[in-house]
């Protein structure tokens, strides 16, 4: 009853396959090769727009390449309090963009609002001695298992250009966001307003791979020498692409994350109907964090399941704060979740809650 990380689940058949299928004969290496060149054209179609695309082998790189491109060394990016480029990336951002600052917005859910934003830009009035506004950062889906509508990653995104931002998109479970909303994947990006987007495959089957999508190639500068220069440039790249070749082919990519959130949405319905169980969040993609009784925690745990404690600086003093005997926890669900695994333990939950 593994419910730790999308990353815990290992890879898609398909794409292990295509892996196995590139390894054989000589390819031209760092990137020449035939499939970073199909999966470029592939990215052109399925964004309906003509891209720049940078293969790398981690989220964390892709962000902090994206975020680097987007802001000079004295400007300010503006990112969820909750946010993985602000919490969990080692200050890689910043690193990155040569000492730039991540100043992070709050916003319930893990979703920033315009009000928010609006009052954080308010902050940096670009006077003298201040940083300069330069980007936004939102994720999607979100840290906090939610996804933005498109029309509030238009709106965010429509203000932060009023002010000369670039506007960055963490999409490391892009494809969870994808196919929640069910919209096309170009109206969820550049046409809201999306300048640079962090695409995921790791989480959702790949073995290691993610791609920078610049869209904005004005705003996306210099991002082939970034890649070099910041030790990201894998020379055998061919594997890479091939990954991400067959997670594009026949929708494999939102086939795996409509399992990963079906299951999330059969977790949160299966633990809301526990009276000793409450969700922190709306569940919208394929994390769960539920509120529950530490002791039932640790039980379930004893039992076998797997899950990390969370928390979230946005709960604090709301009504959705754990109590002192409560934890806050957080329960992943992959494309390779099985539904008797959930079964299994809601089963548990309910037996160790006391229930019948
Ligand atoms: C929202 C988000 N962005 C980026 C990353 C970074 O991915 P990686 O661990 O591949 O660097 C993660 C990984 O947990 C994530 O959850």
């Amino acid at each position: 009853l593994n419910f730790s990380s999308d990353n815990s689940y290992g890879v898609a058949d398909e794409i292990m396959a295509a892996v196995v299928a590139a390894n054989r004969g000589a390819a031209v290496s760092y990137g020449g090769d035939d499939w970073s060149t199909r999966v470029s054209a592939r990215f052109a179609e399925l964004f309906e727009h003509e891209v720049e695309v940078f293969l790398v082998p981690t989220g964390t790189a892709a962000n902090a390449l994206s975020v680097a491109t987007l802001t000079p060394a004295h400007g300010a990016v503006f990112c969820h309090a909750e946010s993985h480029i602000h919490l969990e990336e080692c200050g890689a951002c910043e690193f990155y963009a040569l000492g730039a600052r991540l100043v992070p917005v709050g916003g319930f859910a893990g979703r920033m609002t315009v009000p928010g934003l609006k009052a954080a830009l308010a902050r940096y009035p670009g006077i003298r001695h201040d940083l300069v506004p330069s980007a936004l950062s939102l994720t999607q889906s979100t840290e906090c298992g939610t996804v933005y509508p498109v029309d509030e990653i238009a709106a965010l995104a429509g203000l932060a250009h009023e002010n000369g931002l670039g506007v960055h998109m963490d999409g490391a479970r892009f494809a969870n966001a994808a196919a929640a909303l069910g919209h096309a994947p170009a109206d969820i990006t550049w046409r809201a307003g999306i300048d640079i987007l962090s695409f995921g495959a790791t989480k959702n089957g790949a073995i290691a791979a993610e791609a920078v999508i610049v869209f904005d190639r004005a705003r996306g500068r210099d991002l082939f020498h970034r890649r070099k220069r910041g030790g990201l440039l894998v020379s055998k790249t061919r594997f890479l692409a091939a990954q991400l070749e067959a997670y594009l082919a026949d929708d494999l990519w939102l086939r795996l994350a409509s399992h990963a959130n079906a299951m999330a949405a059969r977790l949160a319905t299966g633990l809301a109907s526990l009276p000793a169980v409450r969700l922190a969040w709306p569940v919208e993609a394929n994390e769960v964090f539920p509120v529950l009784p530490c002791a039932l925690a640790a039980k379930l745990r004893k039992s076998g399941a797997v899950f990390h404690d969370w928390t979230a600086s946005g709960l604090a003093g709301t009504e959705h704060a754990p109590s002192p005997d409560e934890c806050l926890v957080r329960m992943v669900t992959s494309f390779r979740t099985e539904a008797g695994d959930i079964d299994a333990l809601i089963a548990a939950a309910r037996r160790l809650a006391g229930g019948n």
